[in-house]
């Protein structure tokens, strides 16, 4: 039986609570990772949520379009973004065939799939939905970072004009994150996030027939440590649309961009 979605409450005070999140990070590293291909690419936001991402990169003359499981986050974005374009559907389904050569999963949106085989199929269904050659920039966030900021702790967040206050849960057997959200004394919400080792992910991804280009820790781009707390993620539908080198030049850029 399908969940409730539970950002139904949440999608109207959702860009409130994320104003101090760097979305420009992620356009930026998107803008890199996307050099290599031709002028004019299809890029394809996968739970896209409210378009904050896809505004971004669309008011730079992308030709993005987003998608998202609920509806309450599409309503949102239309509602407050003339330049959302996206539909409501579910990754493990895409409506999509041979489409785009960029697609995006971005602020662990992946980990939000709570089951290993759910995972398989998305990204089945990225592989379907990139043209061979077409590249996929995504990522996760980890065990260490749930067990840093999140677990067994309560918290409460002034977010202008309303408060929202935060509890979370994490059973380690489940890899299961559950995290109860109440806007003020009134909206309330769980939302569950599953953990994922690089192992399965990389298993994920090579079923699919993507080819792993590289996990990056998110904040340094270096190989993901013991202590990385999101973890990014790129690979291609081949043919590899990259060289090597260009590759390697593309990974520096980041790098240095990012410190
Ligand atoms: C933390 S939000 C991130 C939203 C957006 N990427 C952003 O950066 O603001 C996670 C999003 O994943 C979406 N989501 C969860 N499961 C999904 C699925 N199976 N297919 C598509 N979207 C999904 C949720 O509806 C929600 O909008």
């Amino acid at each position: 039986m399908m969940r409730p979605d539970p950002f139904a409450d949440l999608a109207r005070f959702y860009d409130g609570m994320m104003a101090h999140v760097d979305y420009d990070r992620w356009a930026l590293k998107s803008g890199i990772l996307a050099e290599p291909l031709e002028p004019g690419f299809r890029h394809l936001d996968i739970a896209c949520g409210t378009g904050t991402l896809m505004d971004r990169l669309r008011r730079q003359g992308w030709r993005s379009i987003g998608m998202d499981l609920s509806k309450a986050m599409v309503a949102e974005g239309k509602r407050n973004r003339a330049s959302f374009t996206g539909v409501v559907a579910d990754m493990q389904a895409l409506p999509f065939v041979n489409s785009f050569e960029f697609a995006t999963c971005l602020f662990d949106s992946l980990n939000f799939v709570t089951e290993l085989a759910g995972l398989r199929q998305a990204f089945s269904e990225i592989a379907k939905c990139l043209i061979p050659g077409g590249l996929f920039y995504g990522d996760i966030i980890t065990e260490r970072m749930v067990l840093a900021h999140f677990a067994g702790q309560e918290w409460t967040e002034e977010n202008g004009q309303f408060k929202t206050t935060w509890s979370s849960q994490y059973s380690r057997t489940e890899r299961l994150a559950e995290t109860a959200v109440t806007i003020n004394r009134g909206h309330h919400s769980s939302v569950r996030e599953r953990i994922y080792t690089l192992d399965e992910i990389e298993s994920c991804i090579r079923d699919a027939g993507l080819e792993l280009l590289g996990f990056y820790d998110a904040i340094t781009w270096k190989k993901p440590r013991k202590r990385s707390i999101r973890i990014d993620i790129v690979a291609a539908k081949p043919p590899v649309p990259v060289t090597k080198k260009r590759y390697a030049d593309i990974e520096r850029k980041v790098q240095l961009w990012l410190c």
